[in-house]
């Protein structure tokens, strides 16, 4: 399949892998790379230029297909080392930065003189013009399914997809609630050029996490993700466990007095505990709703061969047919 974003990124298919923190290591993004789909190292994981560094050399060893690495930008106050971090992904030769969080400005100019292509994600449709008008190459395009922060506009990809197609320009995958072939088919009618999975990639045989976390997804139906932190406007879509309970409880009773300070159990340094050491109530976790629609835990080979020869099947056969019909 040849769409903008297969042919913008060196790509065989049009499927990337979101940047997740604690799981977008080495051995997830090259696994998607050699898959033929486009694997992103989590920039902010490895914390430090040198460790990101050798992640990249790492991951080069694992794969000679196109990667990219994330560059999430926070509200935080001790700041990482954002330009080490640009200066050891130019020097590493990635192709491909998917930035998010906040505006990209600040490191856009580094990048684009490095010919790196970059791809903001975003929630909404005024992010991703703002995104277009800087100089961004692609957008990602996150809907409210989404694992992970869906901003506070609420839109689901049904109407937020075909809105970013009637204006933008550059293209863009869809991304939030993205699980198969029917979620990809469905993103190239309404107007994106391919699309980003996160919680459908954890469930895989090369996902660097504990078992535990690849069996809460499976187990996991639809009804299971809860929204945290709205009232901090830090929204983050996460799967319920004890932690979050708790977390929700304190935001019912706080209300508007809630600080982060009072949720800092539920939600700091949660994630090696997590993804490492699989203690699945330890604090709050992004996952998408995604997961009602996650029932195996197949290589990343299988899930993307599987996803392309059914969306060719679903294009050729049933969509085709009812024309012919
Ligand atoms: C466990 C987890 C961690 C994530 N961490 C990040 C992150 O550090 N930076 C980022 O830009 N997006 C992050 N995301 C969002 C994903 O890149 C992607 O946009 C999202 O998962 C898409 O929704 P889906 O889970 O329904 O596929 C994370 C998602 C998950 C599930």
């Amino acid at each position: 399949m040849k769409t903008r974003i297969t042919e913008l990124f060196g790509i065989e298919h049009p499927i990337i892998q979101g940047g997740m923190h604690y799981v977008g290591f080495a051995e997830m993004a090259a696994a998607v790379s050699n898959a033929g789909g486009l694997g992103i190292i989590t920039g902010l994981t490895l914390g430090t230029p040198e460790k990101l560094a050798d992640e990249i050399a790492k991951c080069r060893d694992m794969t000679d297909k196109p990667f990219g690495v994330n560059l999430t930008f926070l509200p935080v106050v001790n700041s990482p080392d954002y330009p080490g971090l640009v200066r050891v992904i130019i020097e590493g030769g990635v192709k491909v930065v998917e930035t998010a969080g906040n505006n990209p400005q600040q490191v856009l100019p580094y990048l684009k003189d490095a010919g790196i292509r970059v791809i903001h994600k975003c929630t909404s449709v005024r992010h991703s013009l703002k995104a277009q008008s800087i100089g961004c190459d692609a957008v990602s395009v996150d809907g409210f399914e989404c694992g992970g922060h869906p901003g506070e506009d609420d839109i689901p990809n049904m109407i937020l997809l075909p809105r970013a197609a009637d204006e933008l320009e550059i293209p863009f995958v869809a991304s939030g609630g993205m699980a198969d072939a029917r979620s990809l088919v469905a993103s190239l009618a309404m107007g994106a050029d391919g699309m980003n999975m996160g919680t459908r990639f954890i469930a895989t045989k090369e996902a660097p996490v504990h078992e535990n976390v690849k069996k809460a997804i499976v187990a996991a139906s639809e009804l299971d993700t809860r929204l945290v932190m709205r009232p901090l406007r830090n929204t983050e879509r996460v799967m319920t466990n004890e932690a979050v309970e708790r977390l929700l409880e304190k935001e019912r009773k706080l209300g508007a007095d809630l600080k982060f300070e009072d949720i800092i159990e539920e939600v700091a340094g949660v994630y090696p505990r997590i993804m490492k050491e699989g203690e699945m109530d330890a604090g709050a976790w992004s996952c998408g709703m995604v997961a009602g629609l996650i029932n195996d835990i197949p290589t990343c080979q299988e899930l993307i061969d599987g996803i392309m020869a059914e969306a060719d099947a679903l294009i050729r056969q049933r969509l085709t047919g009812f024309i012919d019909a």
